[in-house]
Protein backbone atom coordinates (compact mmCIF):
# COMPACT_ATOMS: atom_id res chain seq x y z
CA UNK A 1 0.00 0.00 0.00
CA UNK A 2 2.51 1.97 1.31
CA UNK A 3 4.33 1.85 -2.63
CA UNK A 4 0.99 2.65 -3.94
CA UNK A 5 0.90 6.25 -2.47
CA UNK A 6 4.63 7.09 -2.65
CA UNK A 7 4.75 6.65 -6.35
CA UNK A 8 2.11 9.54 -7.54
CA UNK A 9 3.44 11.92 -5.32
CA UNK A 10 7.48 11.06 -6.30
CA UNK A 11 5.94 11.52 -10.05
CA UNK A 12 4.31 15.03 -9.16
CA UNK A 13 7.05 16.36 -7.71
CA UNK A 14 9.06 15.42 -10.86
CA UNK A 15 7.05 17.29 -13.27
CA UNK A 16 6.11 20.26 -11.31
CA UNK A 17 9.54 21.64 -12.82
CA UNK A 18 8.17 21.35 -16.48
CA UNK A 19 4.48 22.63 -15.48
CA UNK A 20 2.16 25.32 -16.30
CA UNK A 21 1.55 28.19 -18.67
CA UNK A 22 5.15 29.18 -19.52
CA UNK A 23 6.36 26.31 -21.54
CA UNK A 24 9.41 25.22 -22.77
CA UNK A 25 9.97 22.84 -25.62
CA UNK A 26 12.89 20.51 -27.22
CA UNK A 27 12.57 19.79 -31.18
CA UNK A 28 15.48 17.42 -32.06
CA UNK A 29 16.48 16.98 -35.55
CA UNK A 30 12.47 17.32 -36.06
CA UNK A 31 11.35 17.38 -39.94
CA UNK A 32 7.59 17.40 -39.22
CA UNK A 33 5.96 19.94 -41.66
CA UNK A 34 3.53 21.22 -38.76
CA UNK A 35 4.20 21.33 -34.76
CA UNK A 36 1.46 22.76 -32.64
CA UNK A 37 3.03 24.03 -29.38
CA UNK A 38 0.47 25.64 -27.12
CA UNK A 39 -3.41 27.26 -27.32
CA UNK A 40 -4.33 29.89 -25.28
CA UNK A 41 -7.17 32.29 -25.11
CA UNK A 42 -6.38 35.76 -25.53
CA UNK A 43 -8.28 38.81 -24.83
CA UNK A 44 -7.82 42.54 -26.04
CA UNK A 45 -4.41 43.24 -24.82
CA UNK A 46 -3.13 39.33 -25.64
CA UNK A 47 0.64 39.23 -25.74
CA UNK A 48 3.23 36.09 -27.07
CA UNK A 49 6.59 35.94 -25.93
CA UNK A 50 8.60 34.08 -27.86
CA UNK A 51 12.26 33.02 -27.13
CA UNK A 52 14.29 30.72 -29.40
CA UNK A 53 17.49 29.36 -29.10
CA UNK A 54 20.37 26.38 -30.13
CA UNK A 55 18.84 26.75 -34.03
CA UNK A 56 20.64 24.49 -35.79
CA UNK A 57 19.02 23.30 -39.13
CA UNK A 58 20.44 20.15 -40.83
CA UNK A 59 20.82 22.15 -44.32
CA UNK A 60 23.39 24.94 -44.32
CA UNK A 61 23.23 25.86 -47.92
CA UNK A 62 22.89 29.60 -48.13
CA UNK A 63 20.06 29.15 -50.87
CA UNK A 64 17.57 27.79 -48.57
CA UNK A 65 14.56 29.80 -48.79
CA UNK A 66 14.18 30.63 -44.81
CA UNK A 67 10.61 32.25 -45.36
CA UNK A 68 9.05 28.85 -45.56
CA UNK A 69 10.12 28.17 -41.86
CA UNK A 70 8.52 29.91 -38.65
CA UNK A 71 5.76 30.14 -35.96
CA UNK A 72 2.71 31.43 -36.66
CA UNK A 73 -0.52 31.70 -34.78
CA UNK A 74 -3.93 30.89 -35.74
CA UNK A 75 -7.61 29.87 -34.40
CA UNK A 76 -9.22 26.50 -35.13
CA UNK A 77 -11.46 27.89 -37.52
CA UNK A 78 -8.56 29.84 -39.33
CA UNK A 79 -6.75 26.38 -39.51
CA UNK A 80 -9.19 24.66 -41.75
CA UNK A 81 -9.24 27.55 -44.25
CA UNK A 82 -5.63 27.32 -44.46
CA UNK A 83 -5.78 23.49 -44.92
CA UNK A 84 -8.14 24.18 -48.16
CA UNK A 85 -5.84 27.02 -49.20
CA UNK A 86 -3.08 23.97 -49.05
CA UNK A 87 -5.37 21.51 -51.38
CA UNK A 88 -6.53 24.40 -53.74
CA UNK A 89 -2.88 24.86 -54.69
CA UNK A 90 -3.65 28.58 -53.86
CA UNK A 91 -0.61 28.19 -51.51
CA UNK A 92 2.64 25.84 -50.75
CA UNK A 93 3.06 26.54 -47.00
CA UNK A 94 1.09 27.59 -44.38
CA UNK A 95 3.19 30.49 -44.07
CA UNK A 96 1.79 32.09 -46.96
CA UNK A 97 -1.47 32.52 -45.93
CA UNK A 98 -3.11 35.41 -45.62
CA UNK A 99 -5.43 34.32 -42.56
CA UNK A 100 -2.90 33.09 -40.13
CA UNK A 101 -0.97 35.65 -37.85
CA UNK A 102 3.51 35.14 -38.74
CA UNK A 103 4.89 36.00 -35.31
CA UNK A 104 8.40 35.30 -37.32
CA UNK A 105 9.85 33.08 -39.87
CA UNK A 106 13.57 32.30 -40.17
CA UNK A 107 14.43 35.07 -42.39
CA UNK A 108 13.77 37.62 -39.74
CA UNK A 109 16.82 36.01 -38.02
CA UNK A 110 20.65 37.60 -38.69
CA UNK A 111 22.55 35.19 -40.62
CA UNK A 112 25.09 33.55 -38.09
CA UNK A 113 22.36 33.95 -35.25
CA UNK A 114 21.49 30.75 -33.47
CA UNK A 115 18.66 32.71 -31.28
CA UNK A 116 15.41 34.94 -31.69
CA UNK A 117 13.25 36.81 -29.20
CA UNK A 118 10.28 38.48 -30.40
CA UNK A 119 7.17 39.99 -28.05
CA UNK A 120 4.12 39.54 -30.55
CA UNK A 121 0.79 41.56 -29.71
CA UNK A 122 -2.29 40.06 -30.33
CA UNK A 123 -5.36 42.27 -29.98
CA UNK A 124 -8.19 40.18 -31.86
CA UNK A 125 -9.65 38.27 -28.78
CA UNK A 126 -9.99 34.87 -29.73
CA UNK A 127 -8.33 31.11 -28.68
CA UNK A 128 -5.05 30.86 -30.47
CA UNK A 129 -2.71 27.85 -31.26
CA UNK A 130 0.94 28.68 -31.85
CA UNK A 131 2.68 26.26 -34.50
CA UNK A 132 5.59 25.66 -36.14
CA UNK A 133 5.91 25.14 -39.97
CA UNK A 134 8.45 23.89 -41.64
CA UNK A 135 7.68 24.04 -45.18
CA UNK A 136 11.24 22.75 -46.45
CA UNK A 137 10.89 18.84 -47.60
CA UNK A 138 13.83 16.82 -45.66
CA UNK A 139 14.89 19.50 -43.76
CA UNK A 140 15.69 18.45 -39.87
CA UNK A 141 15.42 21.87 -37.51
CA UNK A 142 16.37 21.74 -33.71
CA UNK A 143 15.63 24.33 -31.25
CA UNK A 144 14.50 25.27 -27.98
CA UNK A 145 11.65 27.00 -27.75
CA UNK A 146 10.53 29.16 -25.05
CA UNK A 147 7.18 30.40 -24.79
CA UNK A 148 4.88 32.67 -23.03
CA UNK A 149 1.12 33.49 -23.66
CA UNK A 150 -0.32 36.02 -21.08
CA UNK A 151 -3.05 38.95 -21.44
CA UNK A 152 -2.20 42.47 -19.84
CA UNK A 153 -5.01 43.32 -17.45
CA UNK A 154 -6.94 46.51 -18.30
CA UNK A 155 -5.46 49.49 -16.05
CA UNK A 156 -2.69 48.43 -14.47
CA UNK A 157 -0.61 46.28 -17.38
CA UNK A 158 -0.27 43.44 -14.96
CA UNK A 159 0.16 39.68 -16.78
CA UNK A 160 -2.59 37.43 -16.78
CA UNK A 161 -0.80 34.01 -17.18
CA UNK A 162 -4.31 31.77 -17.25
CA UNK A 163 -6.62 31.58 -20.73
CA UNK A 164 -9.87 33.87 -21.47
CA UNK A 165 -12.59 31.58 -20.06
CA UNK A 166 -10.36 30.29 -17.13
CA UNK A 167 -9.17 33.64 -15.13
CA UNK A 168 -11.67 33.21 -12.62
CA UNK A 169 -11.33 29.92 -12.20
CA UNK A 170 -9.10 30.95 -8.77
CA UNK A 171 -12.21 32.82 -7.51
CA UNK A 172 -14.56 29.89 -8.37
CA UNK A 173 -12.52 26.58 -6.63
CA UNK A 174 -12.21 29.34 -3.60
CA UNK A 175 -15.77 30.02 -3.39
CA UNK A 176 -16.65 26.20 -3.96
CA UNK A 177 -13.87 25.16 -1.02
CA UNK A 178 -15.44 27.49 1.47
CA UNK A 179 -18.63 25.72 0.82
CA UNK A 180 -16.80 22.33 1.76
CA UNK A 181 -15.43 23.99 5.00
CA UNK A 182 -18.87 25.45 6.40
CA UNK A 183 -20.17 21.88 5.45
CA UNK A 184 -17.38 20.04 7.42
CA UNK A 185 -18.60 22.09 10.08
CA UNK A 186 -21.87 21.13 9.92
CA UNK A 187 -21.37 17.63 9.65
CA UNK A 188 -19.31 18.25 13.16
CA UNK A 189 -21.71 19.37 14.70
CA UNK A 190 -24.13 16.82 13.46
CA UNK A 191 -22.13 13.76 14.57
CA UNK A 192 -21.40 15.38 17.82
CA UNK A 193 -25.53 16.31 18.40
CA UNK A 194 -25.97 12.41 17.39
CA UNK A 195 -23.07 10.78 19.10
CA UNK A 196 -25.24 7.91 19.97
CA UNK A 197 -25.98 6.86 16.72
CA UNK A 198 -22.47 7.92 14.82
CA UNK A 199 -20.93 4.57 12.73
CA UNK A 200 -17.71 4.15 11.46
CA UNK A 201 -18.67 4.88 7.89
CA UNK A 202 -20.15 8.57 9.33
CA UNK A 203 -16.32 9.88 10.76
CA UNK A 204 -15.39 8.26 6.82
CA UNK A 205 -17.78 10.42 5.55
CA UNK A 206 -15.84 13.65 7.14
CA UNK A 207 -12.64 12.71 5.91
CA UNK A 208 -14.07 12.77 2.76
CA UNK A 209 -15.34 16.44 2.63
CA UNK A 210 -12.17 17.97 4.25
CA UNK A 211 -10.40 16.03 1.40
CA UNK A 212 -12.68 17.80 -1.20
CA UNK A 213 -12.39 21.28 0.85
CA UNK A 214 -8.59 21.48 1.05
CA UNK A 215 -8.14 19.36 -2.71
CA UNK A 216 -10.56 22.90 -3.76
CA UNK A 217 -8.46 25.37 -1.69
CA UNK A 218 -5.25 23.90 -3.60
CA UNK A 219 -6.63 23.96 -6.32
CA UNK A 220 -7.80 27.45 -6.37
CA UNK A 221 -4.11 28.60 -4.84
CA UNK A 222 -2.32 26.72 -7.56
CA UNK A 223 -4.60 28.61 -10.26
CA UNK A 224 -3.84 31.84 -8.89
CA UNK A 225 -0.24 31.32 -9.40
CA UNK A 226 0.16 30.50 -12.46
CA UNK A 227 -2.39 33.21 -13.52
CA UNK A 228 0.07 35.77 -11.53
CA UNK A 229 3.60 34.07 -12.21
CA UNK A 230 3.03 31.61 -15.20
CA UNK A 231 3.85 28.72 -13.13
CA UNK A 232 2.92 26.22 -10.64
CA UNK A 233 5.45 26.22 -7.83
CA UNK A 234 4.59 23.25 -5.39
CA UNK A 235 1.49 24.43 -5.15
CA UNK A 236 0.91 21.68 -7.66
CA UNK A 237 2.33 18.94 -5.73
CA UNK A 238 0.18 19.47 -2.81
CA UNK A 239 -2.88 19.95 -5.21
CA UNK A 240 -1.88 16.60 -6.40
CA UNK A 241 -1.33 14.90 -3.31
CA UNK A 242 -5.23 16.18 -1.98
CA UNK A 243 -6.89 14.86 -5.82
CA UNK A 244 -4.95 11.63 -4.90
CA UNK A 245 -6.82 11.05 -1.40
CA UNK A 246 -9.61 12.80 -2.60
CA UNK A 247 -10.02 10.66 -5.61
CA UNK A 248 -9.59 7.75 -3.24
CA UNK A 249 -11.42 8.60 -0.17
CA UNK A 250 -14.85 9.18 -3.00
CA UNK A 251 -14.34 5.71 -4.25
CA UNK A 252 -14.10 3.94 -1.27
CA UNK A 253 -16.66 5.74 -0.01
CA UNK A 254 -19.53 4.80 -2.31
CA UNK A 255 -18.12 1.25 -2.47
CA UNK A 256 -18.48 1.19 1.14
CA UNK A 257 -22.33 2.71 1.28
CA UNK A 258 -22.79 0.53 -1.03
CA UNK A 259 -22.13 -2.67 0.44
CA UNK A 260 -23.74 -1.23 3.99
CA UNK A 261 -20.65 -1.78 5.41
CA UNK A 262 -20.83 -0.19 9.50
CA UNK A 263 -24.27 0.41 9.11
CA UNK A 264 -26.20 -2.40 7.77
CA UNK A 265 -23.27 -4.80 8.56
CA UNK A 266 -19.83 -4.87 10.52
CA UNK A 267 -17.84 -6.88 8.06
CA UNK A 268 -17.07 -6.61 3.90
CA UNK A 269 -17.65 -10.02 2.04
CA UNK A 270 -15.01 -11.00 -0.14
CA UNK A 271 -16.05 -9.71 -3.46
CA UNK A 272 -16.79 -6.70 -1.97
CA UNK A 273 -13.27 -6.33 -0.55
CA UNK A 274 -11.75 -7.03 -3.99
CA UNK A 275 -13.95 -4.38 -5.58
CA UNK A 276 -12.16 -2.10 -3.16
CA UNK A 277 -8.53 -4.27 -4.52
CA UNK A 278 -9.42 -2.92 -7.84
CA UNK A 279 -10.68 0.11 -7.12
CA UNK A 280 -8.00 1.93 -5.23
CA UNK A 281 -4.92 1.08 -7.15
CA UNK A 282 -6.78 2.45 -10.21
CA UNK A 283 -7.15 5.47 -8.84
CA UNK A 284 -3.92 5.50 -8.41
CA UNK A 285 -3.35 5.45 -12.07
CA UNK A 286 -5.85 7.41 -12.72
CA UNK A 287 -3.89 10.32 -10.81
CA UNK A 288 -0.75 9.44 -12.40
CA UNK A 289 -2.61 9.84 -15.74
CA UNK A 290 -4.32 12.99 -14.38
CA UNK A 291 -0.78 14.84 -13.66
CA UNK A 292 0.64 14.02 -16.62
CA UNK A 293 -2.10 14.99 -18.76
CA UNK A 294 -1.89 18.81 -16.95
CA UNK A 295 1.53 18.73 -17.16
CA UNK A 296 2.00 18.36 -20.72
CA UNK A 297 -0.49 19.99 -22.35
CA UNK A 298 -2.53 18.92 -25.18
CA UNK A 299 0.00 18.76 -28.09
CA UNK A 300 2.77 16.81 -25.33
CA UNK A 301 3.80 13.81 -27.10
CA UNK A 302 2.28 11.09 -24.24
CA UNK A 303 -0.86 13.28 -23.96
CA UNK A 304 -3.42 11.40 -26.09
CA UNK A 305 -2.16 7.69 -24.94
CA UNK A 306 -2.15 9.08 -20.69
CA UNK A 307 -5.61 10.76 -21.83
CA UNK A 308 -6.64 7.31 -23.25
CA UNK A 309 -5.58 5.66 -20.39
CA UNK A 310 -7.19 7.93 -18.08
CA UNK A 311 -10.77 7.76 -19.70
CA UNK A 312 -10.43 3.75 -19.54
CA UNK A 313 -9.46 3.57 -15.90
CA UNK A 314 -12.43 6.09 -14.91
CA UNK A 315 -14.60 4.07 -16.80
CA UNK A 316 -13.43 0.95 -15.10
CA UNK A 317 -13.74 2.69 -11.74
CA UNK A 318 -17.30 4.06 -12.23
CA UNK A 319 -18.62 0.49 -12.99
CA UNK A 320 -16.88 -1.46 -10.71
CA UNK A 321 -18.47 0.70 -7.98
CA UNK A 322 -21.92 0.08 -9.07
CA UNK A 323 -21.45 -3.31 -8.59
CA UNK A 324 -21.82 -3.41 -4.31
CA UNK A 325 -24.84 -1.92 -4.98
CA UNK A 326 -26.58 -4.24 -7.38
CA UNK A 327 -25.52 -6.65 -4.43
CA UNK A 328 -26.75 -5.13 -1.70
CA UNK A 329 -30.29 -4.70 -3.45
CA UNK A 330 -30.18 -8.27 -4.20
CA UNK A 331 -29.32 -9.25 -0.60
CA UNK A 332 -32.35 -6.99 0.67
CA UNK A 333 -34.92 -8.38 -1.81
CA UNK A 334 -33.85 -11.73 -0.74
CA UNK A 335 -33.86 -10.87 2.74
CA UNK A 336 -37.43 -8.93 2.51
CA UNK A 337 -38.80 -12.16 1.22
CA UNK A 338 -37.51 -14.68 4.17
CA UNK A 339 -37.03 -12.89 7.37
CA UNK A 340 -40.83 -11.69 7.25
CA UNK A 341 -39.73 -7.54 8.22
CA UNK A 342 -41.12 -6.57 4.87
CA UNK A 343 -41.55 -3.20 5.68
CA UNK A 344 -37.59 -2.81 7.24
CA UNK A 345 -36.14 -4.37 4.25
CA UNK A 346 -38.30 -2.33 1.78
CA UNK A 347 -36.96 0.97 3.20
CA UNK A 348 -33.68 0.22 2.52
CA UNK A 349 -34.75 -1.57 -0.20
CA UNK A 350 -35.97 2.06 -1.72
CA UNK A 351 -32.89 3.98 -0.02
CA UNK A 352 -30.53 1.85 -1.97
CA UNK A 353 -32.22 1.72 -5.16
CA UNK A 354 -32.34 5.83 -4.99
CA UNK A 355 -28.41 5.55 -4.08
CA UNK A 356 -27.93 3.44 -7.06
CA UNK A 357 -29.46 5.94 -9.60
CA UNK A 358 -27.84 8.93 -7.82
CA UNK A 359 -24.45 7.83 -8.69
CA UNK A 360 -25.08 6.73 -11.64
CA UNK A 361 -26.22 10.46 -12.70
CA UNK A 362 -23.66 11.62 -10.97
CA UNK A 363 -20.96 9.68 -13.26
CA UNK A 364 -23.03 10.64 -16.13
CA UNK A 365 -23.47 13.99 -15.52
CA UNK A 366 -19.49 14.67 -14.36
CA UNK A 367 -18.09 13.00 -17.11
CA UNK A 368 -20.36 12.85 -20.23
CA UNK A 369 -22.66 16.24 -19.90
CA UNK A 370 -19.11 18.08 -18.74
CA UNK A 371 -17.10 17.00 -21.27
CA UNK A 372 -20.36 17.87 -23.89
CA UNK A 373 -20.05 21.38 -21.96
CA UNK A 374 -16.52 21.82 -22.39
CA UNK A 375 -16.51 21.09 -26.23
CA UNK A 376 -19.67 22.96 -27.42
CA UNK A 377 -18.95 26.76 -24.96
CA UNK A 378 -16.67 29.00 -26.36
CA UNK A 379 -12.85 29.79 -25.30
CA UNK A 380 -14.18 32.40 -23.33
CA UNK A 381 -17.06 30.60 -21.28
CA UNK A 382 -14.93 27.58 -20.46
CA UNK A 383 -15.15 27.95 -16.33
CA UNK A 384 -18.63 27.32 -17.02
CA UNK A 385 -18.26 23.43 -17.49
CA UNK A 386 -16.05 23.83 -14.26
CA UNK A 387 -18.36 25.27 -12.18
CA UNK A 388 -21.72 22.62 -13.60
CA UNK A 389 -19.07 19.71 -12.41
CA UNK A 390 -18.57 21.29 -9.25
CA UNK A 391 -22.34 21.87 -8.64
CA UNK A 392 -22.84 18.26 -9.61
CA UNK A 393 -20.20 16.88 -7.48
CA UNK A 394 -21.57 19.24 -4.37
CA UNK A 395 -25.27 17.89 -4.67
CA UNK A 396 -23.78 14.21 -4.69
CA UNK A 397 -22.28 15.33 -1.51
CA UNK A 398 -25.52 16.90 0.09
CA UNK A 399 -27.47 14.05 -1.55
CA UNK A 400 -25.33 11.09 0.45
CA UNK A 401 -24.86 13.36 3.82
CA UNK A 402 -28.73 13.81 3.86
CA UNK A 403 -29.75 10.60 3.27
CA UNK A 404 -26.83 8.83 5.42
CA UNK A 405 -26.79 10.78 8.34
CA UNK A 406 -26.87 9.61 11.83
CA UNK A 407 -30.67 8.70 12.72
CA UNK A 408 -31.36 9.64 16.49
CA UNK A 409 -34.31 7.00 16.47
CA UNK A 410 -33.80 4.36 14.01
CA UNK A 411 -36.80 4.88 11.68
CA UNK A 412 -36.63 1.53 10.44
CA UNK A 413 -37.67 -0.07 13.93
CA UNK A 414 -41.05 1.96 14.33
CA UNK A 415 -43.41 0.57 11.97
CA UNK A 416 -47.35 -0.71 13.03
CA UNK A 417 -48.60 -3.87 11.33
CA UNK A 418 -50.14 -1.29 9.10
CA UNK A 419 -47.36 -0.60 7.47
CA UNK A 420 -46.11 -3.70 7.50
CA UNK A 421 -48.22 -5.79 5.74
CA UNK A 422 -49.03 -2.26 3.03
CA UNK A 423 -45.00 -3.19 2.72
CA UNK A 424 -45.28 -7.00 2.00
CA UNK A 425 -47.75 -6.51 -0.40
CA UNK A 426 -45.60 -3.82 -2.73
CA UNK A 427 -42.95 -6.53 -1.79
CA UNK A 428 -45.35 -8.98 -3.32
CA UNK A 429 -46.03 -6.99 -6.34
CA UNK A 430 -42.59 -6.23 -7.34
CA UNK A 431 -41.81 -10.07 -7.43
CA UNK A 432 -44.39 -10.55 -10.10
CA UNK A 433 -43.04 -7.61 -12.52
CA UNK A 434 -39.14 -8.52 -11.27
CA UNK A 435 -38.71 -4.76 -10.60
C1 LIG B 1 12.62 35.68 -23.27
O1 LIG B 1 13.84 36.40 -23.14
C2 LIG B 1 13.72 37.61 -22.41
C3 LIG B 1 15.07 38.33 -22.49
O2 LIG B 1 16.12 37.46 -22.23
C4 LIG B 1 13.32 37.30 -20.99
O3 LIG B 1 13.20 38.49 -20.25
C5 LIG B 1 12.00 36.58 -21.01
O4 LIG B 1 11.62 36.20 -19.71
C6 LIG B 1 12.08 35.33 -21.91
N1 LIG B 1 10.77 34.74 -22.01
C7 LIG B 1 10.51 33.43 -21.92
C8 LIG B 1 9.14 33.00 -22.07
O5 LIG B 1 11.39 32.63 -21.70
Amino acid sequence: MARFLLFPLLLALLFSISSAEIRFSEVRSDDRPIIPFDEFGFTHSGRLELNVSKIQLSDTNPDLDLAKIGFFLCTRDTWLHVLLQLEDGEITCALQSDLIKTVFTFKDIPVGKKEHSVVYKENEADQYTLVFANCLTSLKVSMDVHSAMYNLERGGGTRDYLSAGRTILPRVYFLFSLVYFVLSGIWIYVLYKKRLTVFRIHLFMLAVVIMKALNLLCEAEDKSYIKRTGSAHGWDVLFYIFSFFRGITLFTLIVLIGTGWSFLKPYLQDKEKKVLMIVIPLQVVANIAQVVIDETGPYGQDWITWKQIFLLVDVVCCCAVLFPIVWSIKNLREAARTDGKAAVNLMKLTLFRQYYIVVICYIYFTRVVVYALETITSYKYLWTSVVASELATLAFYLYTGLKFKPEAHNPYFVIDDEEEEAAAEQLKLEDEFEL
